[in-house]
C-alpha cells in the first residue's frame, strides 16, 4: 500500500508508540485520527504532527458507544478509511497472586476484546476504502510468554491469534491484517517494570524507530513485523525447543533484583488488601 494521501485510526496515539505512529504517520503524508482517553496527550501529540486534517477524537475504545461513535463520526467526515491501528493497550506487570480480577478484566477487555470489536465496527469505512489494513499491536510476549506477565502475554496471545483469522476472513474483502510484535520499548508502559529491565535482560528500544518498522511493513503489505535482535531467536526457540527457553527464563527468576522486586510487591498488594490463596490460610506465599 502507498501511505502518502492514506487516512489512519490509531488508537492510544497520546502517548508511546502510539503517539510515534501518529508523527511518524504525519510524516509519510498521511492524515490521522487520534484516539485516546485523555485530552492533554493527544493535544501534545496533534502539536507535534504536521499538518494535514488530523482528528482528535477522545474516547475509550473499551466502550461499545464510543466505538460505534468513532465509526460514525468517521463516517460523517471521511466516509472511508485507509489504515485502523490498534495500539491502544495496557502492560500490566506483577506476579499473578497480586493481581486483582478487575485488572484482569481490564486488561482483556483493552488488550483483546476492544481491538475485536472497533475492526468490526469499522470494516464498512475499511470495506469502502477498495485496499485497506488493520494494524494489530501485540508484543514479543505473545510469542514467548513470561512469568509476571501472565495476563499481558495471554493477551497477547490473543492479539496474535485474532490477528490471523482476521486475516484469512478479511482477505476476499481486501482488507490485509499485519500483527506487529514490538520487544521492550522506552514509553510510559515500561516505566513501570523499569526495576526487571536488568534482571530479565530487556534492550528497550525507542519508539521512533518501533514506529517507523511498523509503517514500512504496512507499505510493503505485510502479514506481520518483528522486533530485530536476539528476541527473535527466542521466538524460533519458543516454537522448536522450549525447554531452553524455560531454562533461561528459570535463570532470571532467580536473579536477587527479580527476588526484591517480588518481595516489594508483594507488600505493596498486603498494604492494597490483595489476598492471595498462600496468605489466606496464614501462610507467606514462597516467592
Ligand atoms: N512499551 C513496551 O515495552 C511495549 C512492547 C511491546 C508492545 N507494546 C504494545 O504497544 C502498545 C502501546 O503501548 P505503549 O508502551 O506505547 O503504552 P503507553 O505509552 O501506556 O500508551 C498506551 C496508550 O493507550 C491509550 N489507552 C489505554 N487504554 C485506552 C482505552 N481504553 N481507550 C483508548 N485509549 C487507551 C493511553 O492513553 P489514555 O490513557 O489517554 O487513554 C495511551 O496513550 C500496547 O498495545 C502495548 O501492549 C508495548
Amino acid at each position: 500500500m502507498r501511505l502518502e494521501g492514506k487516512r489512519a485510526l490509531i488508537t492510544g496515539a497520546g502517548s508511546g508508540i502510539g503517539r510515534a505512529l501518529a508523527i511518524e504517520a504525519s510524516r509519510l503524508g498521511m492524515t490521522v485520527a487520534l484516539c485516546g482517553r485523555r485530552a492533554e496527550p493527544l493535544h501534545a501529540t496533534f502539536a507535534e504532527m504536521k499538518p494535514s486534517g488530523h482528528l482528535r477524537l477522545r474516547g475509550d475504545v473499551t466502550v461499545p458507544a464510543v466505538r460505534r461513535g468513532i465509526r460514525d463520526y468517521l463516517w460523517r467526515e471521511w466516509g472511508s478509511l485507509d489504515v485502523l491501528v490498534n495500539n491502544a493497550g495496557l502492560v500490566p506487570v506483577g506476579p499473578l497472586s497480586c493481581t486483582t480480577d478487575d485488572e484482569l478484566e481490564r486488561v482483556m477487555l483493552t488488550n483483546v476484546v476492544a481491538p475485536l470489536a472497533l475492526s468490526r465496527e469499522m470494516l464498512p469505512l475499511l470495506r469502502r476504502a477498495g485496499t485497506s489494513r488493520i494494524v494489530n499491536v501485540g508484543s514479543v510476549l505473545g510469542d514467548i510468554p513470561y512469568p509476571l506477565f501472565a495476563a499481558y502475554s495471554a493477551s497477547k496471545f490473543a492479539v496474535r491469534g485474532l490477528s490471523i483469522a482476521m486475516r484469512r476472513e478479511l482477505k476476499p474483502y481486501g482488507i490485509g491484517v499485519t500483527y506487529a510484535a514490538p520487544r521492550a520499548t522506552k514509553t510510559g508502559a515500561s516505566d513501570a517494570m523499569s526495576q526487571l529491565v536488568e534482571p530479565l535482560q530487556m534492550r528497550l528500544d525507542d519508539p521512533y524507530s518501533v514506529a517507523s518498522r511498523i509503517w514500512r511493513a504496512v507499505g510493503q503489505d505485510l502479514d506481520s513485523v518483528y522486533a530485530k535482535g536476539p528476541e527473535r531467536l527466542f521466538v524460533l526457540a519458543q516454537r522448536l525447543l522450549p525447554k531452553i527457553v524455560d531454562r533461561a527464563i528459570s535463570t532470571q527468576m532467580l536473579d536477587e533484583r527479580v527476588r526484591d522486586y517480588l518481595k516489594k510487591t508483594h507488600e505493596a498488594a498486603r498494604s492494597r488488601n490483595v489476598v492471595h490463596p498462600a496468605r489466606a490460610n496464614g501462610r507467606e506465599p514462597k516467592l
